[in-house]
């Protein structure tokens, strides 16, 4: 099991932190199974699970939900759970709540978008032994004050705010900042300025680590395919395959075969039950 002292001690050493982002059960146990060093269940979620168009509906609960089932998954992987919108902007006492209920469900750290306005909670959380991923740049929980999922820190006032934020919260004891949609140039600047990791999303090939949301690089979703995407799979391609292979063997019986049948009568006592479960 990684931890979060495995980030200082990457950093230390320049080797890659490798983070993917799963929400459920059975994809965990794909990672749990790989060379992937950590799990982060984004709050992406809403998006790539429950079909909305934007973070903003994902609650508390469902992070939890998410997060248990990712545990369940990869008992072994370090697991960050995202605070969903608005979680650390009711005050302290909520944001502890919020921590307690995602890390009860499994998390062993929290991701929290942005830092200003809510410094104190962020310190808050670190002086309770809560580990904190920051995440800057493309923050998607300000996507209607930004006006649209858009690269960031493009003009040198803008990088010079991302510079600021980055080490206010690394100032607050954050373990970590993942840095998305933003310059190479400038995601390059924030990491040689910063004594913590930084993790890239479509900042380029200089942070000390890269995140992709497992869907995408397995590319599940055809139409999703932006450029900081590199697909390691057409997985929509060879999903599709399959499932039109089965569709058909169904239509002319060809599935399920005489193998893929049940022979004998009625299991008397139980006989048979296990065999008929997974
Ligand atoms: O919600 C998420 O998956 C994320 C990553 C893309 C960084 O925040």
């Amino acid at each position: 099991m990684k931890t979060i002292q495995d980030f200082a001690r990457y950093r230390a050493s320049g080797d890659a932190i490798v983070m993917v982002t799963c929400y459920d059960a059975w994809s965990a146990r794909l990672i749990e199974a790989s060379e992937i060093d950590c799990i982060l269940v984004g709050d992406s979620a809403a998006m790539v699970m429950h079909g909305h168009d934007s973070t903003l509906p994902a609650t508390i609960e469902l992070m939890a939900e998410h997060i248990a089932a990712v545990r369940r998954g990869a008992p072994e992987k370090l697991t960050i759970g995202d605070f969903p919108f608005l979680a650390h902007r009711q005050g302290t006492p909520h944001a502890v709540a919020a921590a307690e209920c995602l890390m009860k469900a499994g998390a062993q750290a929290v991701k929290i978008e942005g830092v200003r306005g809510h410094e104190d909670v962020i310190g808050s959380l670190v002086e309770g032994g809560v580990p904190v991923m920051g995440h800057l740049g493309l923050t998607p929980q300000s996507v209607h004050q930004l006006g649209g999922f858009r690269v960031q820190a493009r003009d040198e006032r803008a990088a010079a705010a991302l510079l600021h934020d980055a080490r206010s919260l690394q100032q607050l004891g954050c373990f970590a900042v993942v840095l998305e949609a933003v310059p190479s140039p400038v995601a390059r600047t924030v990491t040689e300025a910063l004594a913590i990791p930084t993790i890239g999303i479509g900042a380029g090939p200089h942070t000390s680590g890269q995140v992709l949301v497992l869907h995408d690089l397995l590319g599940l979703d055809e139409g999703f395919q932006p450029r900081f995407v590199r697909r390691y799979l057409q997985g929509h391609e060879l999903i599709r395959q399959a499932l039109d292979r089965y569709a058909e063997d169904v239509r002319t019986h060809e599935f399920p075969n005489d193998e893929e049948s049940y022979h004998d009568t009625v299991p008397a006592h139980g006989r048979g039950v296990a065999t008929a479960s997974r």
